[in-house]
């Protein structure tokens, strides 16, 4: 086709040469004109310059409206708005879309409303640690209704890219590295934002995102090619964004990469197939910022035309921030490349999710009929789950936690200990530093007027390379009962763009924590960061670890409830966590291999007999310098007291396909100290038809138990819970034994076996 102006090789992307409505969807579309006679009324009066006006979103001035943005609402040119947050202005766009343009169509109103709006909460990451989904539909709903009172009724959240690479910035917004978990905080986040009914005051329509596969960018490098073989696409990185859809998310949004050859965003098997025909999502996807124009720069399309079509034919509704559609949709239904019925389609998603916000009854925001922002209740959220995001990693000699009784002084030392912004992480566009508590703050209204606090920031930021404050620092340890130290990383070293290549603290924090520790004095070292660390060089040298992620608004009074023994920590990893960079992708749901490593057989560089000779045999899947194993493994985290896991029990030692197991566990608290723990069950699939992780997560539950308190607790393993997808692509089942494990990190060794039968057998041992 040379001498079509749309390359040859968009067509065949595309498939027919004029692209109209795929089948499946037409009949989806049918039953959306049925339901919703007021889409199918609106659609057939709009004009074509109308529908494609619809397809844009284009970014507001933040507090004006220009004469072009007014120009272009009031044309019928614009269907959705990003970032516009000042109430009046917002209200007022609305205004000219209700009551000046000729269909009178209200606006999407879109922000990233990631975690928190005015009230931030953890970063997602921790927000993961606390395995407790609940509370972040709490944290959703409550971020909901701050956003809505400036006139938000759209937020891109939740993001729901699994990744195993610590590397990428955007870790901070991924709630970890576990499908099981991840989803289940997927549907938390969509229930939260989007509350009961998308129509009531406080509800905003969720964006599942970013479909699909961008959290495996290679070397972790954001934007950054991803290679993904469908067998593991659908396994791992599939779920997620499944379980948002299930959950009832409004929309979806188009990654900015490629996958396995084919940007996201016109990725017909991604956008058309799994999306629409296999799972029939009935809402619209919006393309990430300008993602339909960079498909050029991909190498994709030769030109914002070929671009605008590629989108389009793959099920692109809404272009973010670029002009491609705007520019050029019309000309391809005009010159026959497009037909108008797929722009119907597309349109009509949107207007659809419009109607389901309400927004034709009640386009305006009247912020009374909402919750203040930032009120003590929504303080109090936000402390709670900063508290249950924290992790304990080290606790040497249970110098935590620190008894006021017995400190006449404490030093509070390090470049995070009082420092409002960087507490909050990253995605806080609207977060209000004014209402942060931080760690010094906080310690010193604990501790009161009878101990001491001695303060020194040590380094201007995470990243100084300057000593200059370590003496000042050292004497205040010196003065003090016990050091706690803040380190970690700036907000803008983790989110968007912002990958590292070396995990460890930044800086010269490694050295400050050094000459702290010569100082003798019990050191307790607080890390904020966005991403796991590779925190090998200060392990040795503190007393105790708390990993604390970027906490939030109340990320201080949290941190001194568990520093002082107020609360005990709780939470565990999301993800884990390397001793060197080298070993990622190191997650615990990894495969076999046919020759796993065991510490009997494994070898260190360093203990290797000067000329070994070369074999084959006797060598195992190990780094002859990191080994095999992570520094702190998925799942884990100290607490207070102990737990003791018994009495491990199954309903059946053999269930037939379809039926459900019960198994029970017994879980005491050892010790004096009342704390939550997460129980978590992990199950493997020995022998499949395709090689199974060594372990899954299947379940979890945070429970609550009084010193020396003892619970029975039960778990429901559905027959869904045993499926995997298979060689030929399809969910499987497959008869056999299988191996499960209760306890409190993913290392659990409490173990019990059954059988999974194809029918009834008289004899539960034989499969
Ligand atoms: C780009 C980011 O990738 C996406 O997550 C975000 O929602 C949009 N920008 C809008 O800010």
């Amino acid at each position: 086709m040379p001498n079509d102006p749309v390359a040859a090789r968009v067509w065949a992307l595309a498939g027919p040469a004029r692209v109209s409505r795929a089948p499946e969807t037409a009949a989806a579309n049918a039953a959306c004109d049925a339901l919703e006679t007021r889409v199918g009324d609106l659609l057939d009066r709009m004009t074509l310059a109308e529908k494609i006006g619809q397809m844009a979103q284009v970014n507001g001035h933040e507090g004006s409206v220009s004469e072009e943005l007014r120009a272009a609402v009031a044309g019928g040119r614009v269907g959705a708005i990003l970032n516009e947050v000042h109430l009046p202005t917002a209200n007022e766009l609305q205004r000219i879309a209700v009551e000046e343009s000729r269909l009178g169509i209200p606006l999407l109103m879109g922000r990233d409303v990631i975690h928190g709006f005015r009230t931030i909460l953890p970063i997602p990451l921790g927000q993961a640690a606390s395995f407790n989904p609940e509370l972040a539909r709490q944290g959703a709903r409550m971020a909901a209704q701050e956003a809505a009172a400036a006139g938000i009724n759209w937020s891109f959240a939740p993001m729901l890219d699994i990744t195993r690479d610590p590397r990428w910035g955007r870790v901070a917004e991924t709630f970890g590295e576990d499908p099981y978990l991840f989803s289940r905080f997927a549907e938390a986040m969509v229930r939260g934002l989007q509350g009961d009914d998308l129509a009531r005051p406080g509800s905003i329509a969720a964006c599942a995102k970013h479909f699909a596969g961008y959290g495996a960018s290679e070397s972790g490098r954001d934007y950054n090619t991803t290679n993904i073989p469908e067998i593991e696409l659908r396994n791992v990185h599939l779920p997620t964004f499944r379980a948002a859809l299930d959950a009832g998310a409004a929309t979806f949004m188009s990654s900015f990469s490629a996958l396995n050859g084919v940007p996201a965003s016109a990725n017909r098997f991604l956008l058309r197939q799994v999306l629409r025909e296999e799972w029939g999502f009935d809402g619209f996807v919006v393309s990430d910022w300008a993602a339909i124009s960079q498909l050029t720069i991909h190498g994709l399309a030769a030109d914002q035309r070929e671009a605008a079509f590629a989108a389009a034919s793959a099920g692109v509704n809404m272009e973010m921030a670029s002009s491609a559609y705007t520019d050029h949709l019309a000309g391809l239904v005009a010159d026959g490349h497009l037909e108008e019925a797929l722009l119907d389609e597309l349109v009509c998603a949107i207007l659809q999710v419009k109607f389901r916000l309400g927004l034709f009854d009640s386009p305006y925001t009247d912020p009374a009929a909402l919750p203040p922002a930032a009120s003590e209740d929504h303080l109090a959220l936000a402390r709670r789950s900063a508290l249950q995001s924290l992790v304990l990693l080290e606790n040497k000699d249970g110098v935590l936690p620190l008894s006021p009784d017995r400190l006449r002084s404490v030093a509070v030392i390090g470049p995070l200990a009082d420092d409002p912004y960087e507490q909050l992480g990253t995605w806080v566009f609207d977060g209000d530093t004014a209402l942060s508590r931080t760690p010094l703050h906080a310690i010193r209204e604990f501790l009161g007027e009878g101990v001491a606090v001695h303060h020194a920031r040590a380094m201007e930021t995470t990243r100084s390379r300057s000593t200059a404050g370590f003496d000042e620092a050292v004497a205040a340890a010196g003065r003090a009962d016990a050091v706690m130290v803040f380190l970690g990383e700036e907000s803008i070293l983790s989110g968007e763009a912002h990958s590292r290549a070396n995990i460890d603290l930044p800086g010269n924090q490694a050295d400050l924590v050094r000459v702290l520790a010569d100082t003798g004095k019990p050191l307790i070292a607080v890390v904020m960061a966005g991403r796991p660390l590779t925190l090998g060089n200060i392990i040795e040298e503190v007393d105790a670890l708390l990993f604390a992620w970027h906490p939030g608004t109340m990320g201080g009074p949290a941190i001194a409830d568990v520093l002082f023994g107020i609360e005990s920590p709780s939470g565990k990893l999301p993800v884990t966590f390397p001793r060197m960079v080298g070993q990622v992708p190191i997650y615990y749901a990894h495969g076999n291999t046919g020759k796993p490593a065991t510490l009997e057989q494994f070898q260190h560089m360093d203990d290797l007999p000067v000329r070994t000779p070369q074999t084959s045999s006797g060598l195992v899947s190990a780094h002859l310098d990191a080994g095999f194993t992570p520094q702190y493994p998925f799942g884990f985290g100290l607490s207070y007291t102990r737990f003791g896991y018994s009495d491990l029990s199954l309903s059946s030692q053999a269930i037939v396909m379809g039926e459900t197991l019960t198994v029970r566990v017994r879980v005491t608290n050892l010790g004096a100290c009342e704390a939550d723990e997460i129980v978590q069950l992990y199950l493997r699939d020995p022998v499949a038809s395709v090689v199974r992780p060594v372990r899954e997560l299947k379940g979890f539950q945070r429970i609550r138990l009084a010193g020396g308190e003892s619970r029975e607790v039960e778990f429901m393993l559905a027959p869904a819970d045993l499926a995997f997808i298979g060689q030929d692509l399809r969910e499987v089942v497959e008869p056999g034994a299988f191996h499960l494990w209760v306890g409190g990190d993913s290392r659990a060794e409490l173990h019990a076996r059954f059988t999974l039968l194809e029918r009834p057998s008289s004899d539960p041992e034989s499969p």
